[in-house]
């Protein structure tokens, strides 16, 4: 079943991603880790499901993603391949799996892919990665590239600031972006960079650009778990909150707690 206002009900695949920037329809795009998770916000009409490394921070409690492993990754891919129906299913290829070099690379994505049946894999970066990408292509695997904050590099940039303010990294980002494009990658996502330079990109680049705190862009993604308010601690300026899950969760399990204490659970109709 698919969500309100989505008309079609096909599976998305990376030709419809470019099909919907040509006539102007936006890409929701959220982040899902398990299968359950999943089956709900495929359910509710997403157009992409990111089974980001976020899952790092988010599943594991890791302050950054780079500890995250390429098992515990096809783990959370696999579990969300079997809840999605719909959407286009992006993997992230974790820290460490792509930048050592191409043969690597290749090998690595092509192990996510058969383990997992996920339909594209995204990988940070542009011109520092840009022949394991395009190995990764020729092996016929769709790649969605990554640029902006970029959280695999974080010890490096020290800071989750927005990135792309000065001239010289923002005329890099946008050669990357070409690079990406001009590469064959499926779909950009762009991070916390300034809101008239994600919008240059989408105007330049024929491939959806989808946007993390970078203003509007073709398609715009979120972390599934800070959207729903889960993460009482974590409010950048860019997130939306659409729910208050944190109250939910705590006030129907304080609830569950009282009713066991009190014996009031099960009553006479929940038992055999
Ligand atoms: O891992 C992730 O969740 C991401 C998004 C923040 C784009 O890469």
């Amino acid at each position: 079943m698919a969500g309100y206002l989505v008309e079609d009900t096909r599976k998305v695949t990376t030709h419809r991603l470019r099909e919907m920037k040509e006539q102007g329809k936006k890409i929701a795009m959220l982040t899902a880790y398990d299968y359950t998770m999943a089956q709900i916000i495929d359910g509710a009409g997403v157009d992409m499901i990111l089974v980001g490394d976020s899952a790092s921070n988010v599943m594991a409690g890791n302050y950054t993603t780079l500890p995250i492993t390429i098992d515990e990754m096809i783990y959370h891919a696999r579990s969300v391949v079997r809840g999605t129906r719909r959407a286009l299913v992006v993997c992230d290829m974790p820290f460490g799996t792509y930048q050592v070099n191409e043969t690597e690379a290749v090998s690595n994505a092509i192990r996510i892919m058969k383990e997992t049946g996920c339909d594209a894999l995204k990988l940070e970066g542009g011109e520092e990665i840009i022949e394991a990408v395009k190995k990764i292509l020729a092996a016929g695997i769709p790649v969605c590239g990554h640029l902006g904050l970029t959280p695999q590099s974080i010890c490096k940039f020290g800071t989750y600031a927005v990135r792309a303010k000065e001239e010289a990294e923002a005329a890099k980002l946008v050669r990357d972006a070409h690079l990406l494009e001009e590469a064959g990658c499926c779909a950009v996502v762009l991070e916390k960079i300034p809101a008239v330079l994600c919008e240059r990109v989408c105007q330049e680049l024929r491939i959806p650009v989808i946007g993390i705190g970078a203003g509007e862009a073709d398609g715009q993604v979120l972390v599934c778990q800070d959207m729903l308010g889960m993460n009482k601690g974590f409010s950048p300026k860019f997130l939306r909150r659409y729910a208050d899950l944190h109250t939910v969760i705590t006030d129907a399990v304080g609830q569950y707690v009282t009713d066991v204490k009190k014996a009031t659970f099960p009553n006479a109709d929940e038992r055999y």
